[in-house]
This record gives C-alpha cells, sequence and structure tokens, in this order.
C-alpha cells in the first residue's frame, strides 16, 4: 500500500540538535559545523560553547538544571535557528532526549555525532555491535554486578570520582574473567587509555570524562 504524506500536517523544524564529537575539533563532522556556522542562537554546556568561538550566535549556557533550560530554550524557538549542542553522538546518554521530548521529534533535526563509546572501542581496536552499554554518568544504576560477567564487552560511562566506590565494586566482580581499560580525555591532547587492576584504579584520579571499558579476557589475550 502506498504511503501518503500530508505536507500541510508537517511541522517546521524549531531546533537542530547537534552531535559534537567527544571534545576535539577535529571530530565534529562537516556536517555539524555547517549548522553551527548557521545557528542564530547556540545553547549547550560551556565546554561545547568554548569549542566553537568564531559561531556568530547568541549563546546559551546550559548547566545543571535542565527543566530550566528547556523553559529557556522555549522562549527562543519560532523564528530563529536554535541549535542545541551535545556532547559525543545525541542518541548516548545526552540532552537530546529531553529536548525532544519537550520539543517533539517532529520539530527537532538530529545531527549525529561521534560518540566517545565509539573512539574508546575504536582505541582498542574492538568491534561494539555486542558491547553492554551503561551509564553511571548522573545516578549510580543499581544493578547486579555478578550477572555481568556473561557479557563480553562492557562500557561504562562513567560520572567522575563520586561514582569510583560504585566503579571499584563492579571492577573487582568482573577483573578475574574482564581486562579494565579506563579511557580518559579522549581525543583531547591529555588523552589517556590504560589498561589496569582493580587496585590500580582504587588510587586513580579519575577525570569528568572517563570510560571504562570491561573486556573479556579470552577476546583479548
Ligand atoms: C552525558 S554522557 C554523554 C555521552 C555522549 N553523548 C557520547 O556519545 O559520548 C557523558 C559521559 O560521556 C563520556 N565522555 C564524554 N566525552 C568523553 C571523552 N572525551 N573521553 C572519555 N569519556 C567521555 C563520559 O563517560 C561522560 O561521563
Amino acid at each position: 500500500m502506498a504511503l501518503t504524506v500530508h505536507p500541510g500536517a508537517i511541522l517546521p523544524v524549531c531546533i537542530t540538535i547537534v552531535g559534537c564529537g567527544p571534545g576535539a575539533l577535529d571530530y565534529v563532522t562537516p556536517a555539524a559545523q555547517a549548522a553551527i556556522a548557521e545557528a542564530e542562537v547556540l545553547a549547550g554546556a560551556a565546554r561545547l560553547l568554548e569549542l566553537f568561538p568564531a559561531a556568530a550566535a547568541e549563546r546559551m549556557v546550559v548547566g545543571g538544571d535542565i527543566p530550566a533550560a528547556l523553559d529557556h530554550l522555549s522562549t527562543l524557538v519560532g523564528n530563529r535557528k536554535v541549535v542545541v549542542l551535545v556532547t559525543g553522538d545525541p542518541g548516548v546518554r545526552s540532552l537530546a532526549q529531553p529536548v525532544i521530548a519537550r520539543f517533539g521529534r517532529d520539530r527537532c533535526n538530529v545531527i549525529p555525532g561521534i560518540s566517545s563509546v565509539q573512539v574508546a572501542f575504536a582505541r582498542l581496536g574492538l568491534d561494539w555491535t555486542d558491547a553492554r552499554l551503561i551509564s553511571a554518568h548522573h545516578h549510580l544504576p543499581d544493578m547486579d554486578f555478578a550477572a555481568l560477567a556473561a557479557e563480553t564487552k562492557i562500557a561504562v560511562l562513567v560520572g567522575g570520582a563520586s561514582s569510583l566506590p560504585w566503579l571499584l565494586e563492579l571492577a573487582r566482580t568482573l577483573e578475574a574473567t574482564h581486562a579494565l581499560f579506563l579511557c580518559q580525555d579522549l581525543t583531547l591532547p591529555r588523552e589517556q587509555v590504560t589498561c589496569l587492576t582493580a587496585d590500580q584504579l582504587a588510587g586513580w584520579k579519575l577525570s569528568p570524562q572517563s570510560i571504562l571499558l570491561l573486556v573479556e579476557k579470552k577476546l583479548w589475550t
């Protein structure tokens, strides 16, 4: 059966959500750069706004209070080209979901970016189709760590020093079966990818931009 499209029913895009990669400008795609250059309002974390000093757009810093940021955004959308910047890819734990929930899927245009998770697996030369992705960024998930032993690859989005005790418990539970790789500040000049033990992790100064990869030892050796 043919699909009928009613153009009149389609609302105009009001917000473009742009994935900006893990931090370095070389990992921002040309499509993202073009949307940013055309923006009249750029909204995002201060760190992301600083990546584009030449953009002429008005800037709106998005901090921890997401509902307040969404309220402010709703006063800006309409006649102006509003671009929301997110880290990495919009589809991996980003501001994209609350923005889409507030303004509607039909009214948001999403430009994908290179995720920090992609970069972490690329650094190890590993396929990540079968990886389990866990976010400990905003809150620490309550989960059965022992049950994760069945996973071949796990990527944990780590939320800085406060998540260390949780991360250590996970690392100690799985280190007999899995090799641990701490991937910090990916794509930035201070990038560090370190294979370590749980004991070494205990004394580590965690960057707020860290991913812990746990890779089944059978795959690695
Ligand atoms: C809110 S999530 C956003 C993830 C993002 N959408 C992506 O695709 O990379 C933030 C988490 O991403 C990870 N992250 C972002 N940038 C990173 C980087 N340059 N190096 C390592 N991890 C990074 C960290 O785990 C951080 O806590």
